[in-house]
């Protein structure tokens, strides 16, 4: 059987798919042309940074299986695969803690100033009046998708002392209720971005969630509050968000997940001191690269067996 790495995954996992298939890498130094190989493959392995868009999936006449090492769908044309008949799994647990704890990571460090302050010493300078940060404790945190993701920030925000506020895209009272239970109040969007001191996005790029954050919504944040995308790029307006910046609304930024990226990308906010960017790197630690790794394995060991339902997990199914 023929697999294609589109992306990087866990290196024991390519060394073990190595063994048993096929293996061909479409990345780093061993990199070949993904087209033919793409033509030629029965299993993508795929993470963000590709895009199957609806030729791509077209001209894969072989392909049978699509596994994504992660949790977005966004960057494949879902409507082509249904109609090809092929497989389709993703694997969005491994990522989900590794994601939240991220999200604290960027936001200790807005409040507390840590990555400005590191530009400062390098530079050998130490202005400490113009390092001064706030507090978390008692501020408001609103979570904007109580999914997995959001769900686990909101429950590590209320346990760190903040007051913790989000939405999801359907509520209910019975909804309403079990985030009450976690420490979480349940709000319609417009509340939550308004009231927010610290407010972060955790839903996936969709048609409904495209520039969900967009100028006008920006507006109704409050003076000096900070904002924090881990989801996806595409889901807040960059260029509104400079002009927010610009104009001293906002206290802070930090975008893991940006509308262009990639090797070779400045974005455009990267001119503003108060803005910390990072290269899309929620769920990259250690152990979570290894248990998506572990679950890439079994899933195609699955496949080849002829047994992948046993060997989806909940969730995992996405065609
Ligand atoms: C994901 O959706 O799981 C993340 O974007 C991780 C990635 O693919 O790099």
């Amino acid at each position: 059987m023929r697999i294609l790495l589109l992306n990087a995954i866990d290196p024991e996992a390519i060394e073990e798919l190595d063994r048993r298939y096929e293996v061909a890498c479409a990345f780093g130094s061993d990199r070949q042309s993904p087209p033919s190989l793409i033509s030629q493959s029965e299993v993508l392995v795929f993470r963000s940074g590709v895009t199957l868009s609806q030729e791509v999936i077209r001209d894969a006449l072989r392909l049978r299986l699509l596994v994504r090492a992660g949790s977005g769908v966004d960057n494949v044309d879902l409507n082509e695969v249904r109609r090809r008949g092929i497989r389709f799994v993703r694997i969005p647990g491994p990522g989900a803690l590794a994601v939240a704890e991220m999200t604290f990571a960027l936001l200790l460090d807005l409040a507390r100033r840590v990555s400005l302050a590191d530009r400062f010493v390098r530079l050998g300078r130490w202005p400490k009046p113009q390092l001064v940060g706030s507090l978390t404790r008692g501020k408001t945190l609103g979570v904007i998708g109580l999914g997995n993701i959001g769900t686990r920030v909101g429950e590590v925000g209320a346990r760190w002392g903040m007051r913790v506020i989000g939405c999801v895209e359907h509520p209910s009272p019975q909804r309403a209720e079990r985030f009450a239970d976690l420490g979480i109040t349940l709000l319609a969007l417009d509340e939550v971005v308004s009231q927010a001191d610290f407010l972060t996005i955790h839903v996936p790029l969709k048609d409904s969630t495209r520039y969900l954050i967009d100028g006008k919504v920006l507006a109704r944040m409050k003076s000096g509050a900070y904002l924090i995308n881990i989801a996806r790029g595409g889901i807040v307006e960059e260029e509104a968000l400079s002009a927010c910046l610009d104009s001293g609304q906002l206290a802070g930024v930090a975008l893991d997940v940006h509308e262009r990226e990639g090797e070779g990308i400045v974005p455009d906010l990267a001119r503003h001191q108060n803005v910390v960017l990072t290269p899309h790197i929620g769920a990259m630690a250690a152990e979570t690269q290894r248990a998506i790794g572990r679950r890439v394995l079994k899933l195609i060991d699955g496949f080849a067996t002829g047994a992948i339902e046993a060997a989806i997990e909940d969730g995992e199914l996405v065609v």
